[in-house]
């Protein structure tokens, strides 16, 4: 149970908390990037699920939301967030006949273009042209252009695939994503490079590519600068990453920073020994993805030995006796900074907002769960 206006540690633990200030921050701070930049920001929600959080990113300037699965965009879809020109683009490829009935199917309820497919193949497009043209609308169309995981061989075999696209009846072709992962500087524009010079390639061949998408938040700044590429698909910018934030792990690359805004508060439940502390959340509050979560206590990261998960338990291991350990008491109540918010969201049906040490609001997480 929780009361609106309680100061947070009176939750019950575990809890996900979102400390607001440093979350808008975030937000600010990447729409002013992209302000300057001239360019277009379609978080992917895969990271942060919440129709809460879709709404305050639209609402900032997203030209839209990118989702993995078409269960999360049908979730948000139905939670009602978009409006206007405002558009889904599910970057995960779509393989099954009766997931492209159930995509077509949102775009005739909701209307032509606001769910964009991604596709990687001639099958997938005729798939998706013949249920689309059984419903008398077209389904619109990105082709992703790989760097490493689905997608098409860059350059000729992507604008074959494009050509082959505007071909087919039931089918409007948008442009391209290429993901370029969150990699270092000098690889992202290797990246940007290949991914615009295809999308240039599919123009002289006399088809239009409205959206060239790439970029992650490690390379916003390289990619959201690379001239050639419209629009880019952050998603841990809102929790943070760098050297103090989550997001993945707790390095950061090209120097970006974010304030880190995701935690788990967890209690202390175990307290006798000199050596550790055990707290209440353990892998079924956060997962492991990029290492052992840190531990914050009154703000400040806690200098320990070890932190290790099991199922339901956090084992916070010292140095014998030292102070940090001396610190804590027995139903204490203290931060996880988790080390893969997107996985971590995915644990928790609801998002604690902390405003000023307090409990502002809570937002489901609405796409939570949505695999398919
Ligand atoms: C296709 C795609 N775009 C964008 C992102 C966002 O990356 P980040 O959370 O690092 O901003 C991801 C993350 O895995 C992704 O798979």
């Amino acid at each position: 149970m929780y009361a609106i206006g309680e100061p947070v540690l009176e939750l019950e633990t575990p809890a996900l908390l979102l400390d607001l200030d440093n979350f808008q921050w975030n937000i600010d701070k990447m729409f002013k990037f992209a302000k300057m930049a001239g360019i277009n920001v379609r978080p992917h929600a895969k990271t942060f699920k919440a129709a809460a959080i879709c709404s305050k990113l639209l609402e900032a300037g997203a030209v839209g939301l990118m989702t993995q699965k078409l269960s999360e965009a049908e979730a948000l879809l139905n939670s009602g967030i978009l409006y206007g020109d405002k558009n889904i683009l599910i970057s995960q490829e779509l393989a099954d006949f009766k997931k492209i009935e159930k995509l077509v199917g949102m775009n005739v309820a909701m209307g032509e273009g606001k769910v964009l497919a991604s596709i990687e193949n001639i099958e997938e497009a005729e798939l998706l042209s013949k249920v689309a043209l059984k419903w008398g609308i077209r389904q619109h169309i990105i082709i992703e252009m790989s760097h490493g995981r689905c997608g098409t061989v860059p350059r000729k075999p992507t604008v074959d695939l494009a050509k082959k696209v505007v071909s087919l009846k039931g089918l409007k072709f948008r442009g391209i994503y290429g993901y370029e992962n969150p990699v270092d500087k000098e690889v992202a524009l290797e990246r940007d490079k290949v991914t615009v010079e295809t999308a240039n390639m599919i123009r002289e061949a006399g088809i239009e590519v409205e959206i060239v998408s790439a970029g992650s938040t490690g390379t916003y700044e390289v990619t959201g600068t690379y001239p050639g590429i419209t629009e880019i698909e952050p998603g841990s910018f809102v929790f943070g990453v760098g050297s103090e934030g989550t997001g993945y792990g707790f390095k950061t690359v090209n120097n970006v920073y974010f304030k880190s805004s995701l935690s788990v508060l967890t209690q202390v439940i175990g307290g006798n020994f000199s050596d550790r502390v055990v707290t209440d959340a353990g892998l079924k509050e956060m997962s492991e993805g990029f290492g052992t979560p840190l531990v914050r206590v009154d703000k400040k990261i806690l200098e320990c030995e070890e932190v290790r998960l099991s199922e339901e338990h956090g084992i916070i291991r010292f140095k014998e006796g030292s102070e940090a350990r001396k610190s804590l008491k027995w139903g204490q109540k203290i931060e996880f900074i988790p080390s893969h918010c997107c996985t971590c969201v995915n644990l928790h049906d609801n998002i604690f907002v902390v405003k000023e040490g307090r409990l502002a609001a809570v937002w489901p997480t609405t796409a939570r769960g949505k695999y398919q």
